[in-house]
């Protein structure tokens, strides 16, 4: 059933726990992360799809996909989310596809110009039911990263800027930057949770933690413990799936390879795999 994240940040807030938003592109990767989220018990799952995935699917595509895969089942909450898009055009677009959340992403405006257009896209959404994550302050790119780039530079996110974005725009989530980074880390994370806790006491709206991939299980926790509702994860799935590809390529010999179908079921269980996983250590069902 696709509903919006409202509810589900609202409650694994209150419940201190986080939703798994994991970045989807793919049949596999849509498959992939609603077995993952149907075997941790009808977990609530978000699906993230980004403005930069659009060579691979449109919109319209990754909702009938997730409506095939997913749609029917009473039982299962899915949140299909646009992720990090700075297009009022496209998130428009993603509405209309059927997209049940959206983020706008202004961290790279000015602070004036994020909080306008931030506004008006949550104007736009609240009228349609759909809620909206925004960001402020930004991530530093590490290696593999898919949503930064290596101009991106850490800025911390400013708990009482936080308070007054929120209030100023009317975000249902706000993302904030703590020290993880899109992508792998190049060194060792340090993750500012005194900044968090202080954000967290300044908004009392779900926060959200981007980069998610790399970043130590202990942090993850501690993050979630102190206001983190929404974990999204992106770059350490796909090395799962690729990893598993490899296997099964490196398995057969060169002048026979093996069948695309296999390939993509290897892909498919290293998503469902990895997804679980982190779906459960997020629920504290690891522990
Ligand atoms: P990672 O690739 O580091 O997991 O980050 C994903 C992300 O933040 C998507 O918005």
């Amino acid at each position: 059933m696709l509903t919006n994240i409202n509810d589900m940040l609202r409650d694994a807030k209150r419940e201190r726990k986080a939703v798994g938003a994991f970045n989807v592109y793919n049949f596999d990767t849509i498959r992939g992360v609603a077995m993952a989220a149907k075997e941790a018990g009808d977990a609530p799952v978000i699906m993230a799809f980004g403005q930069k995935y659009l060579t691979n699917m449109s919109m319209k595509e990754v909702r009938s996909l997730t409506d095939a895969i997913t749609g029917t089942d009473p039982d299962l909450p899915i949140a299909l989310h646009l992720d990090h898009c700075s297009d009022p055009d496209l998130i428009r677009e993603a509405m209309d596809a059927g997209f049940t959340s959206v983020m706008f992403d202004g961290s790279r405006l000015p602070y004036e110009e994020n909080v306008r257009l931030t506004k008006a896209v949550c104007q736009m959404a609240h009228a349609r039911g759909r809620s909206v994550e925004g960001e402020l302050g930004s991530l530093a790119a590490g290696r593999s990263s898919e949503e930064g780039g290596a101009e991106d530079r850490e800025r911390y996110t400013d708990p009482d800027q936080a308070a007054e974005f929120v209030k100023a725009t009317g975000v249902d989530a706000l993302a904030v930057s703590i020290g993880t980074v899109h992508g792998m880390y190049q060194g060792t994370p340090n993750i500012r949770i005194d900044i968090l806790k202080e954000i967290n006491e300044a908004c009392r709206i779900p926060l959200v933690l981007h980069g998610g991939s790399g970043t130590p299980e202990k942090d993850l926790l501690a993050c979630i413990e102190n206001g983190i509702a929404k974990i999204n994860m992106n770059t350490e799935i796909s090395q799962a799936a690729v990893k598993a590809i490899r296997g099964v390529l490196a398995e057969s010999p060169e002048n026979d390879p093996p069948h695309l179908s296999s390939l993509s079921l290897a892909s498919q269980e290293a998503v469902r795999g990895a997804a679980k996983r982190y779906i459960q250590l997020f629920r504290g069902e690891l522990q």
